[in-house]
């Protein structure tokens, strides 16, 4: 009679266990190579950014990790380059929240290779407080969407020269659950954290609907994605995380429900190597496979709204650094 309790202690840990391998998500299990491609990452320091460095530099590609913090990015580059025994990954300054920076950034990456077949705009930040860029904009606007809409813009050349190429853009999930800030595109006049996360998670399918319409015919591929929820760095503004008491208590409960890192990345690769993609623009993936977004996501009108509004932003800001 005693033993019984055990036995649905055995149960209850033997399902808890199952659904976490459950929660792991979609996998990307072909052995595609990547030997040849030359492979941009940005926020490749750390989280999901890393493990899709460490899954390509393994397939042989030649890695550029895209990095605001030279010296994190340096001790990952070397445990990375340590681990996949390739000497092909690189780490290359970026910071999204720097208009100049990302002029740079193509400047330097131009100077370094003379092709690019996969870009992977993976960098974000998520739910900080207010806070602007070096150029004004609202910082998860601003690093999340505006930074990379503007990198993408001047890497094109190069990923069509290099063609057939991919741009592969991580969303998330998250864009279900906020409105788009049409009205207020900067959050001038109010700000919410997670609203604009999502804000800004809207914008990266948006972009990615919209630049596909513009490759049409160029064989340059273009699709946003939502990597599960993942363990990773992107809940460092969170009070609750941060301190360490309760830190450990939602460490403990979210374990069942987070993928890990390496997991995390696998949408990233299958988006960014699966040969039955080499045809599909404009989609929007989770967990290796297609996935319908909200309809806002997927609005025509809105999307060259969107684009157009962005183009406005920079090229009002180059003009005023007098870069262009
Ligand atoms: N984790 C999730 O559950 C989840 C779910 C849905 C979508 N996503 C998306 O997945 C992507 C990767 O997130 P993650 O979970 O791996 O988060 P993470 O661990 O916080 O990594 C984010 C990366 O972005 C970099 N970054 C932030 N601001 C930057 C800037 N101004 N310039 C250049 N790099 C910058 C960070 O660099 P530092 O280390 O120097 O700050 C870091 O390398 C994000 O786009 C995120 O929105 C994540």
């Amino acid at each position: 009679m005693e033993q019984i309790p055990y036995a649905w202690l055995l149960i209850g840990a033997g399902a808890f266990w199952l659904f976490r391998i459950y929660m792991q998500g979609g996998k990307y299990r072909k052995n595609t190579t990547a030997l040849g491609k030359v492979v941009i990452v940005t926020g490749a320091n750390t989280g999901i950014g890393k493990e899709t460095v460490r899954e390509l530099a393994k397939r042989g590609a030649t890695v550029y990790m895209a990095c605001r913090d030279m010296k994190k990015c340096e001790e990952a580059r070397q445990e990375l380059i340590k681990d996949t025994c390739n000497k092909n990954i690189h780490g290359v300054k970026l910071d999204l929240a720097s208009i100049k920076s990302i002029e740079e950034f193509a400047d330097n990456f131009k100077k370094l290779e003379s092709r690019l077949d996969i870009l992977i705009n993976n960098a974000g930040i998520m739910a900080c407080p207010y806070m602007v860029t070096e150029d004004g904009f609202e910082m998860q606007i601003g690093v999340n969407h505006l930074g990379h809409f503007h990198l993408t813009n001047l890497l094109l050349d190069l990923l069509k020269k290099s063609a057939p190429s991919r741009i592969v853009v991580l969303s998330s999930l998250a864009h279900a659950m906020g409105p788009f800030k049409k009205n207020d595109f900067l959050s001038e006049h109010s700000y919410n954290p997670s609203k604009v996360y999502s804000h800004s998670k809207i914008a990266n399918i948006l972009f990615a609907h919209e630049l596909a319409k513009r490759l049409q015919g160029t064989k340059v591929t273009v699709n946003s994605l939502h990597p599960g929820v993942v363990e990773s760095e992107l809940m460092r503004y969170n009070s609750i995380i941060n301190k360490p008491i309760l830190s450990s208590i939602a460490n403990g409960l979210k374990w069942p429900f987070f993928k890990t890192t390496p997991n995390g990345a696998q949408t990233t690769i299958y988006a960014a190597l699966d040969p039955d993609l080499e045809f599909v623009s404009g989609t929007y993936f989770s967990d290796c496979q297609p996935k319908k977004t909200t309809s806002v996501a997927r609005d025509d009108e809105l999307a060259k709204w969107l684009w157009n509004e962005s183009d406005r932003l920079i090229k009002l800001r180059l003009a005023q650094l007098d870069l262009k």
